[in-house]
This record gives structure tokens, sequence and C-alpha cells, in this order.
């Protein structure tokens, strides 16, 4: 079964005989901001890698499953037919290329546009971040992390994806830096872009998101509204960080009982 915007369908993914992701569904509808929340080694960069086509480049393989955007089948494309497609990827670790100029880095992200998409494109990504334009000359290597980060957004934004994959956008970055990222996510999402969202920072992700994951271990255990996710003892305790004694006896409180849990 598929349906309208990205839909993953039982995927399992390898590196070798290392069993990476086992059977893992999830949908972004059309317009949505879907968070998949986990912690270190979970498989979250490896769906992203999965559904952007780009796992053999680490190695990896998908070894069953379906990926599709409207029904539209991903998972036999190249990696840049995927782009062509509207998903494109934000690689963890704000990868950008570092003795290239940041006008040049947005050149990157726009190849194979016309020049009128690309102009537009360029026009959208200065009006979100606005400092990109007053370095545009400068090598994006000496751009600060926040601004390395907004770079490889905004890299992804020049090829006009109709989703964005995003992988950890706040690792690393101060509280301020993050929630300006963060509002910079919200803001592309209201000017049609669904995103898919990968973090360890739950407190933030359950904020833009509507939708939830919670990805351990390579498979989903946990879904559901975003606001009831952030409201389950299970996610407040094990990713929001807050301790309560009382809840942590209770583990079956009606908050979590409209969440879809998969073990069992
Ligand atoms: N290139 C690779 N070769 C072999 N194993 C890998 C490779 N990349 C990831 N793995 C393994 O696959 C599993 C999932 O890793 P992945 O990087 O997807 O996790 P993650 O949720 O993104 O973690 P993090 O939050 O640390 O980025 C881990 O067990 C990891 O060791
Ligand atoms: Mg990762």
């Amino acid at each position: 079964m598929t349906g309208a915007g990205l839909v993953v369908r039982d995927l399992s993914v390898g590196y070798g005989p290392v069993r990476a992701l086992r059977r893992v569904s999830l949908e972004v509808p059309e317009g949505a901001v879907v968070t998949v929340l986990g912690g270190n080694g979970a498989g979250k960069s490896t769906l992203l890698r999965a559904i952007s086509r780009t796992l053999a480049f680490h190695g990896g393989a998908v070894t069953e499953g379906t990926v599709t955007l409207d029904d539209r089948r991903l998972d036999a494309l190249p990696p840049d037919r995927v782009v062509a497609a509207g998903v494109c990827q934000v690689p963890e670790g704000r990868r950008v290329f570092a003795r290239m100029t940041v006008a040049d880095n947005l050149r990157a992200g726009a190849l194979g546009g016309t020049r009128a998409g690309r102009s537009a494109a360029l026009d959208r990504v200065h009006e979100l971040f606005p400092v990109l334009a007053e370095r545009a000359n400068q090598r994006a290597g000496l751009l600060s992390g926040g601004e390395q980060q907004m770079l490889a957004v905004a890299r992804a934004l020049m090829a006009t994806p109709r989703v964005l994959l995003l992988d950890e956008p706040s690792l690393g970055l101060a509280p301020l830096m993050a929630r300006r990222i963060a509002d910079t996510v919200r803001e592309i999402n209201t000017q049609g872009t669904s995103v898919l969202l990968v973090e360890q920072n739950a407190a933030l992700a359950l904020r833009l998101a509507t939708r939830a994951y919670v990805l351990e271990v390579g498979e989903v255990t946990l879904s559901g509204p975003a606001a009831e996710l952030a409201a389950s003892d299970e996610v407040r305790r094990r990713y929001l960080g807050v301790v309560d004694e009382d809840a942590a006896s209770d583990a079956d409180r009606t908050t979590d009982r409209t969440l879809t849990r998969w073990k069992g």
C-alpha cells in the first residue's frame, strides 16, 4: 500500500553482515514535518541514506522494502534521479565544500535546474539566510558551525525539493543557533516543502513535527502525533531527560495509549 507523499514500507538495510534497519515503515504526508528520534546508532542516518539512495557510498544496501513518492518508486533510482524526483538530503555533520565559496556551494546544489529556477531558488535561500548573501564570496570553511549548517540546508534547497531530509541539523550548535535553525525549518515547511527530520534533540524535533517515530536499534518502537509523544512518559524519560519517579513505575498511563507500539 502506498499513498500521497513519501512512504517507506518495511525497509531493511545492512552494511555487510551488520543489520542496521529492520522492517521500518513510516510516512511523510505532503506538507508535513515528521521526525524520527533515536540515540546514537539507532539507524537514523541509515534511514535517510536509504531514502536518498546514497547507502552504497557507505557500503550499505537495502535488503527489502520500498520507498515511494506519490506512488512512484524511488528505491530503484540512482541518487541524482531521487533529487530530480524531489527528495533532497542534508547529510549529518554539515558537510560543505570548505574550500569553495559560499556562492559556489549553492551553485553545486542547483546543478540540473533551469536558469530561472536556479535564480528563484537562490533568492529564496538568500531570504531565508541573509548571511549567505553577505558571505557569498567567502570560503565556506571560514563560516561558523551554525552558518555552515545553514549553508548545508541552503544547498539542498537549491534543488527545490518537495521533501527535505535533515540529518541532525542541531547537532553541536549552541541553543540559540539551534533555535534559529528550527525556526528556519518551520519557515521552509510553511513555504510548502515537506520535512523528514532525524534528531537526537527530541525537545526541538517534537516542537517542529506533527508526527514522530522512535527508532531503537534499527526498529520503529513507537509512533504517533508529536504532541502525544512529547507527553508520553517513556519519551519524556528517555528522550527529554525528565526524571519522574511516579511515571517510571507506571509505564502504561493514558497518555501512552493512543501511541502505536511495535515491540512486544
Ligand atoms: N558505513 C557503515 N558501515 C558499517 N556499519 C555502519 C555504517 N554506518 C552505520 N553503521 C552501523 O549501522 C547502525 C546505524 O548507524 P546510523 O549511523 O544509521 O545511526 P544513527 O542513528 O544515525 O546514529 P548517530 O546519532 O550516532 O548519527 C549502527 O550500528 C552503525 O554502527
Ligand atoms: Mg546519524
